[in-house]
């Protein structure tokens, strides 16, 4: 049976009690996507899927987006890539380390990720885990008058522009100018609107985010800065250690994640191999008996 436990930090859940492999009926994934809208990540245990069959769970959850950086899509399974630490291309830190900023996944796109789901093969004894912040929690911890100040406004977002900034790493540069091409500026709300559930959350107020429509440059900035710090209190994050076998998910709509900076494998049992899939679009299965 599907349980869903509490979380221990301020926010994620447990899932155990399912076998994605196996469990594939519409109820269990509603079971499972209502865990997620409520509480913005959680982490299946004990899973033991091919690439097949999490390509097909993927699917089920939204469309998968293959990345912009196409050399780091995996050469099968394009719509997949893997976040490690020993395949050639990490050797590079600023491939291996890409994610180590504040984002969330395909805020540069018109149509971002609804979703992002890691599928632990390898997971190191120490280190590699991933920091999440709860974009929803942060909005609604907001004074009324900021509430208002932000409501309707929009900032602007392009792959990278806010990275790289004060202690952060740099995220995975665009390699050419077709990849460029590719990924125009975008706007979103800043206080926005869930899709599926209508919930506000301050969206993308870190990574790609370098401006406010509407407002100058130094007051845009100002204005995101203010808000990447409020949601980045200590009270809004949560942090996930993975264990073989998990399946993480977060719901990118509602959250900002940042991979934490990771060493080249040293010896047995210090390796990174999560399995990434991003999605966009809604579930299918919400609007199925
Ligand atoms: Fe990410």
């Amino acid at each position: 049976m599907l349980e869903v436990r509490p979380p221990k930090g301020s926010f994620g859940a447990e899932v155990v009690g399912v076998d994605l492999a196996r469990d594939s009926d519409n109820a269990t994934l509603r079971a499972l996507l209502a865990a997620l809208y409520e509480h913005r990540y959680v982490v299946i245990r004990d899973q033991r899927l091919g690439k097949v069959a999490y390509l097909d769970f993927g699917r089920r959850c939204g469309r998968p987006i293959p990345h912009v950086l196409d050399h780091l899509r995996m050469p099968d399974f394009p719509e997949m890539m893997v976040i490690g630490n020993a395949e050639k291309h990490f050797e590079n830190a600023t491939v291996r380390n890409g994610a180590a900023f504040w984002h969330t996944d395909q805020s540069y796109e018109a149509e971002p990720a609804s979703a992002t789901m890691l599928d632990a093969v390898k997971a190191p004894g120490r280190g590699g885990q991933t920091l999440l912040a709860d974009c929803q929690r942060a909005y609604d911890a907001l004074p009324v008058a900021m509430k208002q100040r932000i409501e309707g406004l929009h900032a602007w977002h392009f792959y990278g522009a806010a990275s790289g900034r004060g202690r952060e790493h740099v995220a995975s540069p665009l390699m050419n100018a077709e990849q460029t091409g590719r990924v125009p500026p975008v706007r979103h709300l800043i206080a926005r609107p869930h899709p599926v559930t209508g919930a506000k959350a301050l969206y993308a107020v870190a990574g790609t985010a370098y401006g406010v429509d509407g407002l100058s440059d130094a007051e845009g900035e100002a204005l995101l800065a203010e808000l990447k710090q409020h949601t980045l209190s200590p009270s809004f994050q949560a942090e996930h250690f993975y264990r073989v076998g998990d399946v993480a998910i977060c719901d990118t709509n509602a959250t900002l994640h940042s991979g934490v900076p990771i060493d080249l494998p040293d010896g047995p049992g210090s390796e990174r191999h999560l399995w990434r899939i991003s999605v966009r679009g809604r579930p299918a299965v919400l609007d199925q008996p």
